[in-house]
């Protein structure tokens, strides 16, 4: 039991409130109706076996993935220019789409080919194509008409690596590019992944280009691990590292896709180096998966409810402060939008 000592505590009275926030909000995927020019992950390529049509969440709308008899995945807008039909719903026939509901076909640039009772197929009828790549067993999809930069690959040549696919169960409550900013965040490094710099922060070292940057990472990780990372960035949805991780080489890339607003969906790859031991390379693979979910888990919770507002900064946040600039002029577009909602 415990006895209070006195009825009321004195009144405590705020000093120095501040009056206003600081910083400016920055822009919104989805805003004014745009979304950043980016390559966005939409499935793994384990999930879409030839025949087979995947129905997708992009960019707020809905999309359709498929992979016909030639083996490649295209990605095209759901809906059909006949009446509307999702085609989400229909079937892969050869390398056409077919749509469930009249059985009109569309073929790999989206363009009607057939209807399904032999009334000559109007050529104005087509999908939205976009671009469509698969790398290391992801398929990414450009919002736009024409790519701004091509997703790397690593500096291990394809012949000598093995890698595994991942694509996380839950979405983030978060922009795509909120998770790509703590890429630029160096004292996110430090203090969230415990990650010691043996070098003074690298802020003049970051390769910059057009499209995003790189730099590298000199730290002894948890448990004093020593890694030479090289981590970068690629537009506003791809975060891409390599190097040694104590006495192996690792690779990785995270992809965000953007289902719906407000939101985004990782994709990962992890690569290792092909040693010719399945067993050490398994090995590895559980090292290096630990240590993806574990930084994942570290970064979670703070995603999903940051308000991402950039306000006080400080000589830490120098390529942090470069990168909200970067995003702040990013193109942004929708052409898609009318044939995906
Ligand atoms: S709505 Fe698709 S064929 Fe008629
Ligand atoms: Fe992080």
């Amino acid at each position: 039991m415990t006895q209070a000592t006195a009825t009321r505590s004195t009144i405590e009275l705020p000093q120095n409130n501040p009056t206003e926030r600081l910083g400016e909000l920055m822009p919104a995927e989805g805003e004014n109706g745009v979304f950043a020019e980016s390559w966005y992950p939409v499935c793994l390529s384990s999930e879409l076996k030839k025949g087979e049509l995947r129905s997708e969440t992009f960019l707020d709308g809905k999309i359709i993935v498929f992979r016909g008899e030639d083996g490649v995945a295209r990605a095209m807008s759901a809906y059909c220019p006949h009446l509307g039909a999702d085609l989400g719903v229909g079937a892969v026939v050869g390398n056409n789409v077919q749509c469930a509901f009249h059985r009109w076909e569309f073929d790999g640039d989206g363009v009607c080919a057939k209807t399904g009772i032999g009334d000559p197929a109007p050529k104005r009828a087509r999908l939205f194509k976009f671009p469509t790549q698969e790398v290391y067993g992801v398929v990414w999809v450009f919002n736009g008409e024409k790519p701004h930069w091509e997703i790397p690959s690593f500096e291990v040549p394809d012949d000598k690596i093995v890698y595994r696919t991942y694509r996380f169960p839950d979405y983030f409550n978060c922009d795509p590019w909120v998770f790509a900013a703590n890429t630029p965040d160096m004292q996110h490094f430090k203090v969230v992944h415990k990650t010691e710099f043996a070098t003074e922060d690298p802020h003049a070292g970051v390769d910059w280009d057009d499209w995003g940057f790189r730099y590298k990472v000199i730290a002894a990780h948890q448990q004093g691990i020593p890694i030479e990372w090289t981590v970068g960035i690629r537009g506003t949805t791809l975060f891409w590292q390599e190097g040694p991780y104590g006495d192996f080489w690792l690779g990785g890339m995270v992809g965000f896709g953007l289902p719906v607003v407000g939101k985004h969906e990782a994709f990962a790859i992890l690569a290792l180096e092909d040693v010719g031991d399945s067993k050490l390379i398994d090995e590895r693979f559980d090292i290096v998966e630990a240590l993806m979910h574990r930084t994942v888990g570290e970064d979670k919770d703070i995603l999903n409810t940051i308000h991402y507002r950039p306000g006080a900064l400080t000589k830490g946040d120098t390529t942090l402060s470069r990168y909200l600039d970067f995003l702040r002029s990013y193109p942004r577009s929708h052409i898609s939008g009318p044939f995906i909602k």
